[in-house]
């Protein structure tokens, strides 16, 4: 059968402007992606408190979970087993999760403990009475939580082949830091342009300064893309060691993203995760995250001044989303060289 989009790139047209209009298909898509892998934590999130709701987990995949701490890691439904109350709304730390709205309370493995006044209640407490516990993988201290997947997605290979040198783990959470950007347009949109450097020297200004237009690399790989910023001469870059991949270049930034919308963007200073929410056909949040290696670092290179970017973004992408409800537009072709993440993208997208 004819693939939506061509395996080769030179043939293939781009995708069809109905992937970001029409409310069925975005639907569909929303529903099937709630059941994949997304970010949760970094567990330096976990280390003084063990009880802590992801405020996210409700948009990205339509639950609330809350992560606990014992000896390892889980994410339990936030959702009470009585009535459902969402159970946790702030990070503690406590040896039981408590409902706040009848008292029931659930060990940190999600297992009901006390229930009051239920003691003439037949065949309680059952399994149904516990919290559901979805699956959770960490790498380097990312968590990442699934409703249905359990196996190890293949993109943990491929960022533990290129950044397994790098000493995630020690990352601290900035938890002053939390940024929620509304855009007016398709978040598929949004992922398209985060996919490609072609646009840099158009949009960027300042950024364009800082990386080496020439150089910028793009790599396809199991659900996501890298792309890699290469830092202008004096510019700030990794100080990378032998054992990496990349060990002699100059590199300003890491840019990662995995299916759907996960951005994982490593500066000197640390990561930037951001996460694409769809919203609604038209409409999508963006949710910034951050977690430091070298403070010091902060502002400084392609990762210095990121609000600026991304208004810049942000403007270009409402505008195409304008652009893309025309009726004199359906699809456009791809640039081999420049757009091949966006291809990569396009195909998993509509294979799904
Ligand atoms: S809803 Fe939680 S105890 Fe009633
Ligand atoms: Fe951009």
């Amino acid at each position: 059968m004819e693939e939506l989009i061509d395996e080769k790139i030179e043939l293939a047209k781009t995708l069809p402007s109905k992937y970001y209009l029409d409310e069925k298909i975005f639907k569909k898509i929303k529903s099937k992606i709630s059941l994949m892998w997304h970010f949760s934590a970094h567990e330096n999130q976990l280390s003084d408190k063990n009880i802590v709701p992801i405020k996210h987990s409700k948009k990205l995949m339509n639950e609330s979970i809350v992560l606990t701490r014992d000896g390892v890691i889980r994410s339990l439904s936030n959702v009470c087993s009585h009535r459902g109350m969402i159970i946790n709304t702030e990070s503690t730390k406590s040896n039981v999760l408590k409902c706040k709205y009848h008292g029931r309370t659930f060990d940190l493995k999600g297992c009901m403990k006390n229930m009051p006044k239920f003691d003439h209640v037949m065949d309680f407490p059952n399994d149904s009475d516990n919290l559901k516990c979805f699956s959770t993988i960490r790498w380097k201290g990312l968590l990442f939580t699934s409703l249905k997947e359990i196996s190890t997605p293949g993109w943990i290979e491929f960022l533990e082949d290129r950044m397994g040198w790098l000493d995630i783990e020690a990352f601290v959470h900035d938890s002053e830091y939390y940024k929620s950007y509304n855009i007016n347009a398709n978040w598929a949109l949004y992922v398209d342009n985060y996919l490609e450097g072609f646009h840099i020297p158009y949009v960027h200004s300042d950024l364009n300064e800082v990386l080496s237009y020439e150089d910028y690399e793009t790599e396809i790989f199991e659900n996501g893309v890298l792309q890699i910023g290469i830092a202008k001469d004096d510019e700030d870059s990794f100080d990378l060691p032998k054992i990496s991949k990349d060990y002699g270049k100059k590199i300003a930034a890491y840019y990662f993203w995995i299916f759907p919308g996960l951005m994982l963007n490593f500066y000197p200073w640390g990561l930037s995760v951001n996460l694409v929410v769809p919203t609604s056909v038209n409409k999508t949040e963006i949710i910034y995250q951050r977690y430091i290696a070298d403070a010091s670092l902060i502002g400084e290179g392609a990762g210095g001044d990121l609000d600026k970017v991304e208004r810049e973004d942000q403007e270009i992408v409402e505008a195409v989303q304008i652009g893309v409800s025309s009726s004199s537009y359906d699809r456009g072709r791809y640039s081999p060289s420049m757009e091949k993440g966006v291809h990569h993208f396009h195909r998993i997208l509509t294979k799904i």
